[in-house]
Formats: structure tokens, C-alpha cells, sequence
């Protein structure tokens, strides 16, 4: 990563800045593309709305398969990415790598037929634990056979990982998961790739740090940036409802650690994930945060805040591809030190979408 201390302009960014010039000070931080490792972008009209933020910032995405139907097999992981290739505006150059939604009943031998068909991973949502996931995993002894196929094919289990038992406290539901699905899972599956995906938790960032096997996780930028607080701050805040929730300061703290801590098993994944505003702002409202449009920024300011952009680069641009066994991208983007203001609504097909942080002043502004 590079940076500079006097151009702010995006069209003069420094490339190659005095090599003494301290990071806290940097007008601009450039650095190798990143990726996504942890994306919704939904279909038809909102798939088309949301998709051209995340392809302006990021060369791949990780997209997740909770549509309505979910994307259970490989067929259907390939007609979801020729709808996202579709989307795309022209002009702009970015690839989707495909995930398969595991249910109780995904067969192995979809396995070979999804890895053929260029899927990378499948995500496991334990039944009810969030949007879309009344298909997924009721227990994941059921799924056996399908987790050797993919660790035998090389294919990445991608986890959302808390518990649903009604008894489970919302907020313990993730510590919880660790014990009693994690754990088996590091210990039975040895060599399979697993993914903690947005960690919200001291205890998940401690385990992922230590676990056994080829274990990774990814951070939200959200998660990096609020505690349960932001949920209540003069009201009830829907926008910043997610799932995994919010949880307390202490564990923003040790997320923040974590990401700026240079561990490559910590990478970045923003978990965006549109709703309608109106879907958002009623009485029962669905979880997600809708980050793309600021994406980056988000993170810089995060970064910044723990005065750790110099492992920015790292955690955006490094560490997944390292991972998931890709190449990094060639390509450079640069960051300039501006204040701008976030739109307080953007179109989002028929209706309206409503960005985290819709309407603030944000420091950080990726040049176009
Ligand atoms: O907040 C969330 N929104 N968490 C999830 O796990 C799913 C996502 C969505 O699809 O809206
Ligand atoms: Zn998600």
C-alpha cells in the first residue's frame, strides 16, 4: 500500500509517495484491489440497483445463495451468475465466484458437478438463524457425506455461525455455535476449508485465531465500527439491525484487533445486504445492513480509527485471495481523505434503499 501526503485529487493520487511519509498523515492510500469475501446482491431489479457499487470497488465478490428459491445446485449457481454478468454496466469488470446453499439433502455428488461448474464454496445457515434460511442445515450431522465431498473436492464451507435454539440468548448465540458445531466440525473435517463469516465476537476471534485445520474469518465493516448501542442510539434503529446482532463494546474492540492485527486468517467480507427501506423501517424488520455504496470507506474509517491503515491493504486485498487459494488482482485503487455525504436514499428497483450511515459525512471517498 502506498500513500500520499500533499495530492488529495484522485486524478494526480501519489503513486509512489516519499517513502517517510507516516500513514496517519496520508492524503491518499492506494493500494491492490480488494475483493469481497461476503456479499448479498438479491436478483432481478435489486440485484441490477445494488450490483454496480460492489463492481465499482471490488474485482470479486463472494455472493451469497439465500435467494427465494435458494441456489441449491449447480445449475442454478450458473444461471445466477450469468443474471449477475448480465447486470453488470458496461465498462465495468468484475467477477462473481459462485457459493451452493447446503440444505439437509444436497447430494455429494453435486459437489463435483458444482466444483466443475466453477462454485468455490457452500454456505451453511442452520435453519432459521437468518434471511432466508428456513432451508438450511436443521443438524449438520446430516450433511456428512456432502462435507467429505467437499473437502475431498476442495470446496470451502462458508459458515453463519450461531445457534437457534429459543433458549440461546441472542447475543450468546455465537459463542455458543462454536462449542457445539465449530468444534466437531475443525475436528471431524481436518482439511476442510471453513470460514467464520462475520465474526461479532471476542470468543469467535479468538478461536479463529487459534483453531486447528485451515480456519479463516471475515469482518464486517459495521461490526468493526458500532457496538449494540448504535441499535438504540434515541430510538430503535433498524438500519443498523443485522444478524449476527451487534454486540457490546468489548467485542468491537476485539474485532478491531483482530482485523488490524495482520493474521491472514482475518479478511474482509462486508455482509451488505439490501432491503427496501420500507421493508426496513416497519414493525417487523429484516436484518441486514446495506453497505456496499461506501464500502471501502467504511473500513478506512475503521482502520484509521485503531491507526492500523497500514494493514488496511492486508485485510482488503491479501489475505482472502491467500485463502481461498486465488491470485491477487493486479489492478489499484486509491482512496482520497474528503469529506462527502452519503445519499439519504438510493433507487433500488420500484422502491428505495436506505445505505448505512444514509445522509453522514464520511472522511474517506474512493476516487472514481
Ligand atoms: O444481516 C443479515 N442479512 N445477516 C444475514 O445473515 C443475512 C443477511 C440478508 O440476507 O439479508
Ligand atoms: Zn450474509
Amino acid at each position: 500500500m502506498s500513500s500520499g501526503e500533499h495530492e488529495t485529487r484522485c486524478e494526480n493520487a501519489r503513486v509512489n509517495p516519499p517513502a517517510d511519509t507516516p500513514l496517519a498523515a496520508a492524503r491518499t492510500l492506494q493500494l491492490r484491489q480488494p475483493d469481497d469475501w461476503h456479499l448479498h446482491l438479491r436478483d432481478g431489479a435489486a440485484l441490477e440497483a445494488v450490483l454496480p457499487y460492489t463492481a465499482r470497488q471490488f474485482a470479486r465478490a463472494i455472493v451469497m445463495p439465500n435467494l427465494r428459491p435458494p441456489v441449491t445446485t449447480a445449475a442454478a449457481a450458473v444461471a445466477y451468475r450469468q443474471r449477475i454478468l448480465a447486470a453488470l454496466p458496461a465498462g465495468l469488470a468484475f467477477e462473481p465466484l459462485m457459493t451452493l446453499y447446503l440444505t439437509d439433502n444436497t447430494p455429494p455428488d453435486e459437489i463435483r458437478r458444482a466444483r466443475d461448474a466453477g462454485v468455490v464454496a457452500l454456505k451453511l445457515y442452520p435453519a432459521g438463524a437468518t434471511t432466508n434460511s428456513d432451508a438450511g442445515v436443521t443438524d449438520i450431522r446430516k450433511t456428512r457425506a456432502t462435507l467429505e465431498a467437499m473437502q475431498r473436492e476442495g470446496l470451502l464451507l462458508l459458515v453463519h455461525g450461531e445457534v437457534t435454539d429459543a433458549e440461546i440468548d441472542i447475543f450468546d448465540r455465537e459463542a455458543v455455535f462454536i462449542d457445539r458445531v465449530m468444534q466437531p466440525l475443525r475436528r471431524d473435517f481436518p482439511e476442510l476449508k471453513v470460514v467464520f463469516e462475520h465474526i461479532t465476537t471476542a470468543e469467535a476471534a479468538q478461536y479463529v485465531a487459534e483453531a486447528p485445520g485451515p480456519t479463516a474469518a471475515t469482518l464486517t465493516a459495521h461490526h468493526l465500527l458500532y457496538n449494540r448501542n448504535a441499535l438504540f442510539t434515541g430510538g430503535l434503529r433498524p438500519h443498523y439491525y443485522c444478524l449476527p446482532v451487534l454486540k457490546k463494546e468489548r467485542h468491537r474492540v476485539a474485532l478491531v484487533q483482530a482485523a488490524t492485527s495482520g493474521n491472514p486468517r482475518f479478511f474482509l467480507g462486508t455482509d451488505s445486504a439490501p432491503h427496501a427501506a420500507a421493508m426496513k423501517e416497519q414493525s417487523v424488520c429484516g436484518a441486514g445492513c446495506f453497505t456496499a455504496p461506501a464500502a471501502l470507506e467504511l473500513y478506512a474509517e475503521a482502520f484509521e480509527a485503531a491507526g492500523a491503515l497500514d494493514k488496511f491493504e492486508a485485510f482488503a486485498s491479501l489475505n482472502g485471495p491467500a485463502f481461498y487459494g486465488l491470485p491477487v488482482n493486479e489492478g489499484r485503487i486509491t482512496l482520497k481523505r474528503e469529506p462527502w455525504a452519503l445519499p439519504e436514499t438510493l433507487p433500488f428497483g420500484d422502491a428505495l434503499i436506505k445505505p448505512l450511515r444514509a445522509g453522514d459525512t464520511l472522511n474517506w471517498k474512493m476516487c472514481p
